[in-house]
């Protein structure tokens, strides 16, 4: 059996779903995929928040990412996408990524793969299983697979989202990821994995 390959492309303003990109794309390489890890390229509206003393550190010793490229999704065999959550909605930067994508879509080669994701908001119920169904919109024009979590496993009934995985970074925006998280971000990499292995088989 071939091995999986698995991209894992995210935006993230202050850090936070840069972070919960490393877990799954770590997830997904133990569960045996090849692994691209990519960020969308960095781009500020005016309109996001500062980065903490933290994420700034945060940003400064995390490698830098890859930019993503139509190539990283054409590639792949299984895509996970990662946005903050902005007006319930995904960030415009991973969307104009998504738009760029059209020469792709008109061939047919964004269609039969596994696709799921991940989100971060600031408050509980601020949108981020909204922000995953409007994701979840443009893979069903892709012809994609959407493997949604639900409640495979139990640990889904403590982080609590069906949809996709997702942090709450609170009043200040930096709180740090918990076992919760990291468990349902491991859990949808891994699951990602599983199934386009049974679909490759
Ligand atoms: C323009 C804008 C819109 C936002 N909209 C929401 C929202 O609808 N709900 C919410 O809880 N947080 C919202 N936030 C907060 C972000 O979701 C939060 O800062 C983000 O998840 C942090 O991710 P990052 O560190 O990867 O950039 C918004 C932030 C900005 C800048």
């Amino acid at each position: 059996m071939s091995t999986v390959k698995l991209a894992v492309i995210y935006y993230s303003a202050t850090g936070t779903v840069d972070a919960m990109a490393r877990h799954a794309a770590e997830a997904g390489e133990k569960a045996g995929a090849e692994v691209r890890l990519r960020q969308v390229a960095r781009q500020a509206t005016g309109g996001e928040r500062e980065a903490t003393e933290a994420q700034a550190a945060h940003a400064e010793v995390a490698p830098a990412t890859e930019a993503a490229s139509a190539d990283d999704v054409v590639w792949a065999d299984a895509v996970l996408f990662g946005s903050p959550t902005r007006y319930g909605n995904i960030a415009g930067q991973l969307k104009t990524f998504l738009d760029s994508l059209g020469p792709q879509w008109g061939q047919g080669l964004l269609a039969d793969k596994v696709y799921a994701g991940f989100t971060a908001s600031q408050t509980l119920h601020g949108g981020q299983e909204s922000t995953l169904l409007a994701l979840y919109n443009t893979i069903h024009h892709f012809g994609g697979i959407i493997v949604a979590p639900g409640y495979t496993d139990p640990l889904k009934f403590v982080d609590g989202n069906p949809y996709g995985a997702s942090h709450v970074t609170g009043a200040n925006n930096d709180e740090p990821l918990g076992d919760a998280d990291i468990d349902a971000l491991r859990h949808l990499a891994s699951r990602v994995v599983t199934v386009s292995e049974r679909l490759a088989s």
